[in-house]
């Protein structure tokens, strides 16, 4: 078994935001375990300044195990990231403990606190991966990989993460452990544990939390490997939280009878513009007819603008397809009168089969850059989460990042949305902002994001396409088609 104890956030400062008590406790119970390592996921000081890194530097001679230290968004203001090289840059670097290595990497962005991994960083983390062909691999850094839960509005989010993600699935990366958000969280993407370490003595914690960390046991190596999280916090209670890595059920996954097949598409982008193809839609609808599925999810961006010709063109075209179709607003469409238009021309209901209730949700607000469902919202969509049935949500903006795009759509509230359709057993998301095609699954909650339909300025290597999604009772299949 390999013991270790995760801290993060410490924003050590003679100022206000250091509490020096939760500190003290935390390193005293670090000290009196059996852990192998203590890795710190980044902001050590709270402005980057000389005074806070020989404070920190002096704190840390107390850790009387081997240390792991990634640079935070708070570490590189006023041009901390040479002061973070010369007084941690020695615990900057990869370190095998007992068939693990625990990789480190640098996702600030001096003086935003917004997280990339820049071109040569993701390379020197792919080789470091890739190298990797028998050890378990556990990647370490400041930022968070998706929204998380009880953070306020979304922001920071590693703005690549889409490719981190996908990176992480090809390469078989056990866990990452990032900070930043100051709140414990832990979920399982897809093979992977994320696990989110809260503020062990910033005195910004969030909902009134107490300082904490995490011990974490890695264990088991036979067959993949066992992740146990303890949150540690400082008034001496535990939160514990156990997962396999690969899920070891899934050799015997019975798939059970098959429910429904349905087709999810996004960006037509109907319009006189020279970017949409009515040609490819027309083939994309072709194709669909073919495999003739219960249902069309649009998951927005219908018309290019919100111009009512261009509606009246998108019912035309649409009426083309045989099964029914269910529709949610896109940015596109509620733009200029879009936000009438589309009410206009398509309706927006909760539908249920015997056996299924599908939910769409609004998250677009017009004119606004970002998406949001609001507080509102979220009573909303708990509400209508209250059912036996299977659940089907749909929405635009994408809740988990998306590969080979830039998250600039962020949904702000989505953290605590993943976290009610997670609680509320939601079996299938689908989502249409990114114009990539996307599968992953958090925790039971399969998302699917679809790439572009028709509009020709997309994000997906692989083209124009659409998801084919086959329900079963147990699971849920998806491909991607193109055409
Ligand atoms: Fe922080
Ligand atoms: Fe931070």
């Amino acid at each position: 078994m390999v013991k270790v104890a995760h801290i993060s956030d410490t924003h050590i400062t003679y100022g206000n935001a250091f509490n020096r008590t939760a500190f003290d406790i935390a390193i005293e119970k670090i000290n009196k375990s059996d852990v192998d390592l203590v890795i710190h996921t980044g902001d050590v000081t709270d402005q980057g300044l000389r005074d806070e890194y020989e404070y920190a530097a002096f704190l840390f001679n107390k850790i009387e195990k081997p240390l792991i230290v990634v640079p935070g968004n708070h570490d590189v203001r006023n041009v901390g990231y040479e002061l973070f090289d010369r007084f941690f840059g020695q615990f900057f670097k990869k370190v095998e403990v007992g068939g693990i290595s625990f990789i480190p990497i640098d996702t600030t962005v001096p003086d935003v606190g917004d997280g990339e991994l820049d071109f040569y960083e993701m390379e020197r983390l792919k080789e470091k991966l890739f190298e990797e062909k028998e050890t378990i691999k556990v990647v370490i850094g400041h930022h968070h990989l998706f929204p998380l839960p009880f953070t306020g509005r979304e922001r920071n989010v590693i703005s690549n993460s889409g490719d981190l993600i996908e990176l992480f699935n090809s390469s078989g990366v056990a866990a990452y452990l990032s900070g930043h958000k100051h709140v414990f969280n832990v979920y399982k993407l897809s093979d992977t544990v994320v696990i989110n370490a809260g503020a062990v003595s910033c005195r910004k914690t969030r909902k009134g939390d107490v300082n904490s960390f995490n011990f974490i046991n890695f264990d088991n190596f036979t067959n993949g490997v066992d992740v146990t999280v303890i949150a540690e916090y400082i008034d001496g209670s535990r939160e514990r939280k156990i997962f396999s890595i690969p899920e070891k059920s899934k050799a015997i996954s019975d798939k059970g009878a098959k429910l429904l097949t349905i087709v999810q598409i996004s960006n037509t982008c109907v319009s006189d513009r020279f970017y949409f193809r009515q040609d490819v839609m027309e083939k994309g609808i072709e194709t669909i007819n073919k495999i003739n599925p219960d249902f069309v999810i649009h998951c927005g961006n219908i018309v290019d603008a919100g111009v009512e010709r261009y509606f009246e063109r998108a019912v035309a075209l649409l009426s083309n397809l045989k099964s029914s179709l269910m529709v949610v607003p896109g940015r596109n469409d509620f733009s200029f009168n879009g936000d009438i238009f589309f009410f206009r021309y398509f309706s927006l209901k909760p539908f249920e089969t015997e056996k299924i209730k599908f939910v769409p949700v609004v998250t677009v607000n017009k004119d606004a850059k970002t998406g949001r469902l609001g507080r509102s919202g979220l009573k909303f969509l708990k509400k209508e989460l209250e059912t036996e049935k299977e659940k089907i949500v749909y929405l635009h903006h994408n809740l988990l990042p998306v590969p080979h795009n830039r998250e600039t759509g962020i949904l702000e509230d989505a953290g605590d949305i993943i976290k009610l359709l997670i609680d509320k057993g939601v079996k299938l998301v689908l989502t249409g902002y990114g114009d990539n095609s996307f599968f992953t699954k958090l925790e039971n909650v399969s998302f699917v994001n679809s790439g572009s339909f028709s509009w020709e300025l997309h994000n997906n290597p692989a083209g124009f396409s659409f998801n084919l999604i086959e329900i079963y009772e147990n699971d849920v299949c998806v491909k991607e088609i193109y055409f």
